[in-house]
């Protein structure tokens, strides 16, 4: 059984539906992600994911589990951990401050523990653990982000667009972490614009397009097809 299965999902906003009947689904031991063009549902997808939308029809399934009308905090307790496209940390607040957001559930002693390992995994964070997020560069945000993310101990971690506005040297650093986070067990869901690196270090991946599904396989046939090259991949 797939760790995170998602059944022919219908969700939208208000009465406007923009997922159309989506499916995908991540294994236990995958990196996949999905790409597509701006306003495809890709963001919309994760937020219905995550129980910020509850799916209009459709079924969502985590770790056998039947989730679809579970809210984001119960989906968060269940083991999905989701870093947003936008405002995913809190800029006025200091890198260790941002650590107890994210762990803010959890006892104490636990809470230590969980910033003593973001600090091991990301030592810059710990080196600026006094600053406030507003003073980290893009690279170094993305790294608190998925930090706060990683506080909850997720066996899956939805990742939007973790690249967006990195220069390409932070942007290669992003994802050579992206790969440590699954070599540590966790299973990674990715939507990227930098569709080259990504799929690079990925599984699988899904191309939607106008909240459908459009095409899905591993990630060398996404990256070597000549259609998906010529109308996602910039030719
Ligand atoms: N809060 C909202 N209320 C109403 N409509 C929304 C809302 N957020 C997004 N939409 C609409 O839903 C559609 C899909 O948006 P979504 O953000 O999921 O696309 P995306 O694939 O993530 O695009 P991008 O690549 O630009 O991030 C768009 O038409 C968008 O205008
Ligand atoms: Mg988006």
């Amino acid at each position: 059984m797939p760790l995170l299965e998602v059944h022919d999902v219908i969700s939208g906003y208000g009465s406007t539906d923009v997922l159309h009947g989506v499916s995908i689904s991540v294994e236990r031991d995958e990196i996949v992600t999905i790409i597509g063009p701006n306003g495809a549902g890709k963001s919309t997808l994760f937020k219905t994911i995550m129980g910020y939308l509850i799916p209009r029809s459709g079924k969502i399934i985590f770790s056998e589990e039947e989730v679809t009308q579970l809210k984001p905090n119960q989906k968060v307790v269940k083991g999905i951990a989701y870093v947003p496209q936008l405002d995913n940390t809190f800029p006025s607040l200091t890198i260790r401050e941002n650590l107890e957001m994210g762990g803010f559930s959890k006892e104490r002693e636990a809470l230590q523990q969980g910033i003593e390992t973001a600090y091991s995994i990301f030592p810059i964070l710990n080196d600026r653990r006094n600053q406030r997020a507003r003073t980290l560069s893009g690279g170094q945000r993305q790294m608190l982000a998925m930090s706060m993310a990683l506080m909850t101990e997720p066996a899956l971690l939805l990742l939007d667009e973790p690249s967006a506005g990195l220069a390409p040297k932070l942007d290669e650093e992003v994802f050579n972490q992206i790969k440590s986070l699954h070599a540590r067990g966790i299973a990674i869901l990715i939507i990227e614009q930098d569709a080259h690196r990504s799929l690079g270090i990925s599984d699988r991946g899904y191309v939607l397009a106008m909240g459908q599904n459009h095409f899905d396989g591993s990630a060398d046939t996404i990256l070597n097809d000549p259609q998906i090259k010529e109308a996602f991949l910039g030719g």
